[in-house]
């Protein structure tokens, strides 16, 4: 009864619901002491190797083996690399035909570091103390005792450094700290020159001709067919030479012929020649040749990311992730009759990322 009583004022002394906490008659909270308490540990239950000392003996010798095993394992890697042959290639299903060598050491190796990783598990899981042992967590801040000791202690090696005393060792070492980082950014030379203004310019220039990339032949109009599509190059880019590929990444283009009444925008015509387009086959999303020409729409098409230009239009962005249409080079013809370039494009060709610099 009594127990019941005292039931009965503890539930009037929280409130209704158990879940919440007490709230006193002046309307504050009073929390218990612990309001998370501690569920404590499950009953320990020996395993079967704490109490049949045969089953503990069977595990001793398991994880023997295994590091015995693993021992077996290193003689026959090293064995391995000493006898066998570096060009030997053996047949291995289902892998096939590779290096005798190389299978031989991985092999080893593998086998002698999982019996060790496997030895020390069985170890643990089998023969070593299983029993739970809690450790109640304490303050993370240090005690005022600890962090006064702490300090203690550093003026204590300062002073026995003679930090303060030596200051020309003192300064020295400043100086010499700050100048080491530099050693770094020295070596940020080896990345080799600036790139400069290269990014915006190209090889074209006024009076270069434009020749054609298979056969490297300077291209007249009359090679130019309206429904091809001519990739082309500028002249005197030598495939030999060390920037050919930096140099022909900016200035590869491509031509194609429309019928004049075809042509949308009335600048690209201008630029043109009796219909001839010359356009940066550079496309402008991330630099793929954008060169799958479909000779009805005029489409130009990246087989990349599928962006699609249409070259009656300017190279207009008809769709895809390209931000900006394929620069076009102004053309014209000279005495000779060949095509040549009116000068270099008016904006940097590839992708458009450039613009934003
Ligand atoms: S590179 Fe052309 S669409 Fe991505």
């Amino acid at each position: 009864m009594s127990s019941q009583t005292d039931q009965s004022a503890s539930h009037n002394d929280t409130s209704d619901d158990d879940h919440l906490p007490a709230r006193r008659d002046d309307g504050t909270v009073a929390m218990a002491d612990d309001p998370f308490a501690d569920p404590g540990l499950p009953p320990h239950e020996p395993r079967r190797q704490d109490i049949d000392e045969r089953a503990a003996k069977r595990s001793e010798r398991t994880v023997a083996f295994l590091f015995t095993l693993s021992m077996l394992a290193t003689v026959g890697f090293i064995v391995s690399y000493v006898a066998i042959p570096i060009d030997e290639i053996v047949y291995i299903w289902p892998i096939g035909h590779i290096s005798g060598l190389n299978f031989a050491l991985g092999l080893t190796l593998a086998v002698a570091l999982f019996c060790i990783g496997a030895g020390a598990i069985h170890w643990a899981r089998t023969l070593m103390s299983d029993v739970e042992v809690p450790e109640e967590r304490h303050a993370i801040e240090a005690t005022p005792d600890v962090k006064a000791h702490v300090l203690e202690e550093f003026a204590k090696g300062a002073e026995e450094s003679q930090f303060g005393r030596r200051k020309l060792v003192r300064n020295t070492m400043f100086g010499a700290l700050a100048l080491v980082p530099l050693t770094g950014l020295v070596l940020l030379r080896d990345t080799g020159p600036l790139p400069g203004n290269k990014l915006q310019h190209t090889a074209w220039k006024k009076g270069s001709l434009i020749i054609n990339e298979s056969t490297l032949q300077p291209l007249r109009p009359e090679d130019i067919t309206v429904g091809s599509l001519t990739q082309a190059m500028p002249e005197g880019l030598d495939p030999h030479a060390e920037d050919f590929h930096a140099e022909i990444a900016k200035a590869a283009v491509m031509l194609v012929r429309l019928e004049p009444e075809d042509i949308k925008d009335p600048r690209s015509a201008e630029w043109g020649h009796e219909g001839i387009l010359c356009y940066s086959k550079i496309c402008t999303h991330i630099g793929c040749p954008a060169t799958l020409y479909e000779q009805q729409t005029h489409h130009a098409l990246c087989p990349c990311h599928q962006s699609t230009f249409d070259l009656a239009d300017g190279a207009r962005v008809l769709f895809g992730p390209a931000g900006h249409p394929l620069p076009q080079l102004r053309i014209t013809v000279n005495d000779e009759g060949f095509l040549e370039a009116l000068g270099d494009f008016d904006e940097p060709p590839g992708p458009s990322y450039w613009e934003r610099g």
